[in-house]
């Protein structure tokens, strides 16, 4: 086996199906506008609702084997919304960690803020350093909240990173290798996702983990973010569980049958 495969199997450490513990699991918050459009009201009502759905949703997870949660808050793309909405959301962001920074770091959850700071207004800024720098010692349970993220701005950053490296003479291009470029991602260095969720219906990854999720299970859930909570997440985790990741290889009984 090559350097670099053997390094990056490594960093990747999947989860087998069936091992009821140490899952990464991705949600792709998805739905809070049509929720509230069935309901006549006002999108920031779904938005408002998602935050209650995430709160349920990381209250449950241990409870699945789930020991990383890595959510999809705000895109690069979502900034093409409506500004009245983008500021909800920027609000929506600031309120959760008001109320749930202190009870989440008693709790021993890590919190990491995945994405680009740059264009982030200060407020949150120093929400998001605070959020991670008292949290930092904890490692009962880890919450990442992808906001201001775009799987293809973190490979663009992360190719920024080591072309940096290059050009001051501490890498040459030879060096590079999966585990190398990994290092450059914002997820670093954290497992890649077991499982990505996506709630609503969509069956899209809408620019979510683009290189995290080369072999990543995919569960598309009809349920809309705010009616999300533990039943959802148990159902998502057991069809996990039901899966077979091979990862390239062969099924090891049809191996040995074949000889
Ligand atoms: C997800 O719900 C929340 C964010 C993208 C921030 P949406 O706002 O995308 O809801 P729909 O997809 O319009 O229903
Ligand atoms: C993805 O959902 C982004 C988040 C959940 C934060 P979108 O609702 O923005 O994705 P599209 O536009 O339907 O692809
Ligand atoms: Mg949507």
């Amino acid at each position: 086996m090559s350097r670099s495969t053997g390094a990056s199997q490594r960093a990747l450490r999947p989860v087998a199906p069936g091992d009821r513990g140490r899952l990464h699991v991705a949600i792709i918050m998805d739905g809070n506008g049509r929720w509230a459009k069935r309901r006549g009201l006002p999108r920031a009502f779904g938005h408002r609702e998602g935050v209650a759905a995430l709160r349920r949703t990381v209250e449950a997870a241990p409870d699945f084997g789930i020991e990383r949660l890595t959510v999809f808050g705000f895109s690069t793309e979502n900034w093409r919304r409506p500004p009245p909405e983008v500021s909800e959301l920027m609000s929506l962001m600031k309120a959760y960690f008001h109320s749930d920074l202190g009870r989440l770091a008693r709790g021993g959850v890590r919190i990491r803020i995945l994405g680009r700071r740059e264009g982030l207004e200060p407020e949150i800024l120093k929400i998001v350093e605070e959020a991670e720098r008292r949290t930092a010692s904890n490692d009962r349970f880890h919450l990442q909240v992808a906001f201001n993220y775009g799987g293809r701005a973190d490979i663009v950053d992360a190719a920024r990173a080591f072309a940096q490296q290059v050009a001051d003479g501490r890498a040459a291009p030879d060096d590079l290798d999966e585990a190398l470029f990994e290092r450059g991602l914002s997820t670093a260095p954290a497992s890649a996702p077991d499982l990505i969720i996506r709630t609503s219906g969509e069956r899209r990854l809408s620019n979510f983990l683009l290189w995290e999720c080369a072999y990543s299970e995919l569960v598309f859930q009809d349920v809309l973010w705010p009616d999300y909570g533990p039943e959802a997440l148990k159902a998502a985790v057991a069809d996990f569980h039901g899966r077979e990741r091979r990862f390239g290889g062969a099924v090891v009984d049809d191996v040995l049958a074949t000889g």
